[in-house]
């Protein structure tokens, strides 16, 4: 039974990503597509892969994804815990739970469940699993103190729990610095916990986890074709700041004309750093 499930507080709050029922269809399929590119790009999935090593799951463990979009992490998940292993997935966008679903009919073991839910207030029971994980979540919803206390609660004493967050500031080739610092600056007002990457150490001190160890990762490019990740975020979602008047048309034409550009020339490159922090539930 669920014994101490925190009730929703004033300090709740999340950013456009807490808003995606009320959408219409379209940019939520962009949305999508953007997901499954980060999915797969490099810098974000070693980062996920060695957060998912450094739960220290055995073959057969189970394990919850809070914030599990269109379920991405599946492969990785399963990797690690094997065919016996049951993999929870819990977030509020219906699209993406149907998408996560889908994605199930389709891979090799048939040991997942994905369900609409709150990282802030589980309905999992304490103590249901051997791990718990957020990736790309604190940064949208919080904050970060509810949801990994949360992630504790339902993890079993001598279990981990972990996070894994990026810092949106791309270090990009270009030829107009000032739209440069815009296109950074747009995202420090656009998500929720802008510094929350630089803080999963302590958040998971504060939510009583133990052993705590954090790592840093490189998402590095030398051409916007280097993984379906660049193109997509650097260049197709551009209309979507303008749509919600983040930057200006003439600032998001004139940032994809740079960017294209260098990338012609053989002179693009961009990079972010990602973070992953682990701990342990105490026995
Ligand atoms: C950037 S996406 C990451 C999704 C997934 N973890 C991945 O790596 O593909 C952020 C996710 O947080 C989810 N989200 C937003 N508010 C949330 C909340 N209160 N509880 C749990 N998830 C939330 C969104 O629906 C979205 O799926």
């Amino acid at each position: 039974m669920n014994t101490s499930t925190p009730r929703r507080t004033d300090d709740w709050g999340a950013d456009f990503f807490g808003t995606i029922n009320e959408m219409p269809p379209e940019p939520i399929s962009l949305i999508i597509q953007i997901l499954e590119a980060m999915g797969t790009e490099p810098g974000f999935r070693g980062a996920r892969q060695t957060l998912l090593r450094e739960l220290g799951l055995a073959q057969g463990a189970t394990i919850l994804e809070a914030g599990c979009g269109t379920g991405t992490s599946l492969p990785d998940i399963q990797a690690v815990i094997g065919s016996e292993g049951r993999v929870t997935g819990i977030d509020p966008t219906v699209a993406f739970i149907d998408a996560a679903r889908r994605r199930v009919v389709t891979c090799p073991y048939q040991n997942e469940t994905y369900e609409i839910g709150d990282i802030r207030a589980l309905s999992a029971a304490d103590n249901s699993f051997d791990a718990a994980f957020c990736d790309k979540v604190l940064i949208h919803a919080g904050p970060a103190s509810v949801a990994l206390g949360e992630l504790a609660r339902v993890t079993r004493p001598g279990g981990a729990v972990g996070a894994l967050e990026w810092l949106p500031f791309f270090a990009v080739s270009s030829r107009r610095p000032e739209l440069v610092a815009r296109y950074n600056g747009l995202f420090r007002q656009a998500v929720y916990d802008y510094e929350v990457s630089s803080n999963l150490a302590r958040h998971l001190h504060a939510a009583g986890l133990t052993d705590v160890r954090s790592q840093a990762f490189l998402a590095y490019a030398s051409s916007l074709d280097e993984h379906p990740f660049w193109r997509a975020f650097l260049i197709d979602q551009m209309p979507l700041f303008v749509h919600v008047g983040l930057l200006t048309a003439e600032e998001a034409e004139g940032l994809c004309s740079d960017f294209l550009e260098l990338d012609a020339l053989g002179e693009f490159n961009a990079s972010f750093v990602i973070q992953v922090a682990v701990g342990r539930k105490p026995a």
